[in-house]
């Protein structure tokens, strides 16, 4: 009797599970990647991806070279991964102090992506499955991309008018001609 029982509330389990996964196929942008772990394979970005309390050193020294990426754009392992290679940070020394990195890294990964699920860890936001799902050819023209104002996918400011200030809402987007 109690196998029987096992067996049922398995199978009951595991369609519901099924039932699950099929209602957010349904809803998904991109099906494709649903069965694995969620939204864009779980390659998700975190909601807000600005904190309400941001860091004053991060602003400072994240924001010479592009703008201060929103730390929810990234897991915290990214975050962690790019903080500890800084000195060969894509080209560019961007060295800190010991003190100062060990602030912003605290910063970043306390504020990380909330909705990742995947076990991967990107150095680059522009490679992660949410980005090219919002920034495929079906939104994008390729033209876009080779229009000199834009010059490189990690140029967020090119397009959302108010990436600086971490707001990347369909309104404040400005595609340049
Ligand atoms: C000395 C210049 C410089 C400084 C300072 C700097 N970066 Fe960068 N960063 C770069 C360059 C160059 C790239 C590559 C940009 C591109 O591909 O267009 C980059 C790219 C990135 C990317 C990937 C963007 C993408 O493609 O998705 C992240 C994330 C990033 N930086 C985080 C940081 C953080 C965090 C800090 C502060 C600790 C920082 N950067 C400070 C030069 C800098
Ligand atoms: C060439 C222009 C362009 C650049 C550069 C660009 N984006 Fe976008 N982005 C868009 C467009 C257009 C959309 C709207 C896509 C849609 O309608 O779903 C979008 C959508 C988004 C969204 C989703 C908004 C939402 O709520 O659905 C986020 C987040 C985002 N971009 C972040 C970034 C970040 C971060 C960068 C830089 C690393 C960046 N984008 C660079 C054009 C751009």
């Amino acid at each position: 009797m109690s196998i029987h029982y096992r067996n049922y509330s398995r199978g009951l389990v595991v369609a519901l599970l099924a039932l699950g996964v099929s209602m957010s196929v349904a809803h998904a942008d991109d099906g494709r990647d649903e069965r694995h772990g969620g939204k864009d394979g779980g390659e998700n970005r975190g909601k807000p991806v600005q904190p309400a309390q941001t860091n004053v050193l991060f602003q400072q020294e994240c924001s010479t070279c592009h703008i201060a990426y929103a730390p929810g754009l990234l897991p915290a392992e990214s975050w962690r991964k790019i903080m500890t290679g800084l000195d060969k940070h894509f080209g560019s020394d961007a060295s800190l102090t010991d003190q100062e990195n060990n602030e912003i890294t605290t910063f970043l990964v306390s504020n990380a992506s909330n909705r990742w699920s995947a076990p991967t860890a990107p150095l680059r936001i522009t490679e992660s499955a949410w980005f090219k799902s919002k920034h495929d050819a079906h939104e994008i023209s390729p033209a876009v991309w080779k229009n000199p104002q834009v010059k490189s996918p990690a140029n967020c400011g090119a397009c959302h008018t108010q990436a600086e200030s971490g707001s990347f809402r369909e309104r404040d987007i400005k595609i340049p001609r």
